[in-house]
């Protein structure tokens, strides 16, 4: 049974269409015995994070899945619940899954089916994790190649944030949750992205109370979106901005998420100016650049158009896409894709 009741950690309580979430933002891992009940605690981690913080799982019950997106497979569920069974969990069990978005993205999932569906909590690992991928409930794995086709859409019971796990966070991971950031910035935030473009990379790395505050903003901001449109159907599609192209370029050169949607940000810019008479190219372009993202690339233009084609997102002839009206208000607009590809050729 969880028991969310220690009132020493910062609770702030979310509600969605069937399930309060509590966003524990100034969390402390070492404290989680206070809000699950330990014996029906199962920890689900990756190999690289449990290699890198094995002391904080000593007396839990812990599985260690492989790390990494290939992994993000029907086998890894498999291996979990026989793991679960191993265990004896039982309807009582509470999911913990401690890592990025692979981790919590496959134990949300297995969370929602084992015994027809049991508690979950998740300890966001990654800086992408903490503000993208384990908030909203969206979860689920890749089938072969193909990204996120099997999942649900189930909430959590809690997310408990402990920066200390971003001690280990590798730079280029550090990148790829930025590159989320500026993302939430451009569609929500105009005084976000004037406080990043101040900034950059070293500062929040080094400044634990600015990363903090700028965790709980981004947080906040996707909270925001996903309440207001849960299963989809209108707001929550702005957190694609940049991804059409992204997602169409991220396989193509075996690019960084967070790389290949920073590009794909820029083009998305670029074709705003065309379309909706965006002006402000030049300060998301420099604040991309000042954490480490890349802002071009050369594109085989034939290639990316067919892959976008096949993208959820086309209607028709046409290709629904996230574009700027300005920094902070971006709207989703119906792009022919004989226009579309007539612009990426045009700033390519
Ligand atoms: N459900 C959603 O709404 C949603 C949204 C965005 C992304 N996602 C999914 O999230 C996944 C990407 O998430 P991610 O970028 O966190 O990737 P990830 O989980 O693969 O983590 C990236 C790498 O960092 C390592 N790592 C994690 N925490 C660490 C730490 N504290 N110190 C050192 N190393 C650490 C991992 O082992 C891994 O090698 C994708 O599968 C994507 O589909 C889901
Ligand atoms: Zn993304």
């Amino acid at each position: 049974m969880l028991i969310v009741k220690y009132k020493n950690m910062k609770n702030w309580k979310v509600k969605f269409s069937s399930q309060t979430v509590s966003f524990l933002l100034e969390g402390k891992f070492a404290a989680i015995n206070k809000i699950v009940d330990k014996s029906n605690a199962f920890y689900i981690t990756d190999e690289n994070i449990f290699a890198l913080h094995e002391k904080k799982f000593i007396g839990k019950n812990t599985i260690v899945i492989p790390a990494g997106e290939e992994h993000k497979q029907q086998a890894a569920v498999d291996f979990i619940i026989e793991a679960l069974l191993h265990f004896g969990a039982t309807r009582e069990a509470v999911l913990i899954g401690v890592g990025g978005g692979v981790v919590t993205d496959i134990v949300g999932y297995v969370a929602g089916i084992y015994m027809r569906g049991v508690a979950v909590g998740f300890v966001p690992t990654t800086l992408l994790s903490m503000v993208d991928a384990s908030i909203g409930g969206k979860n689920g794995i890749d089938v072969g190649l193909y990204k996120n086709m099997v999942g649900l859409i189930r909430q959590p019971s809690f997310l408990l944030y402990d920066l200390d796990f971003l001690k280990t966070l590798p730079k280029h991971q550090w990148e790829n949750g930025f590159a989320e950031i500026i993302k939430h910035a451009a569609i929500k935030d105009a005084s976000m992205m004037k406080a990043l473009a101040s900034h950059d990379l070293n500062y929040y790395q080094k400044n634990k109370k600015a990363l903090a505050l700028l965790i709980e903003k981004n947080v906040k901001i996707k909270v925001k979106v996903v309440q207001k449109d849960e299963f989809e159907k209108g707001d929550r599609k702005l957190l694609n901005f940049g991804h059409t192209l992204g997602h169409a370029i991220e396989n193509q050169h075996a690019l960084l998420h967070g790389h290949a949607i920073s590009i794909g940000m820029v083009y998305a810019a670029k074709i705003s100016q065309v379309m909706e008479g965006f002006n402000d190219t030049g300060l998301l372009v420099d604040t991309l650049k000042k954490y480490g993202l890349p802002t071009s690339m050369h594109l085989d233009i034939d290639q990316t158009m067919q892959i976008m084609q096949k993208d959820k997102k086309k209607q028709g002839s046409s290709i629904q896409y996230v574009l700027l009206k300005k920094i902070g208000y971006a709207v989703y607009q119906s792009v022919p894709i004989k226009s579309l590809e007539k612009l990426i050729k045009l700033y390519s």
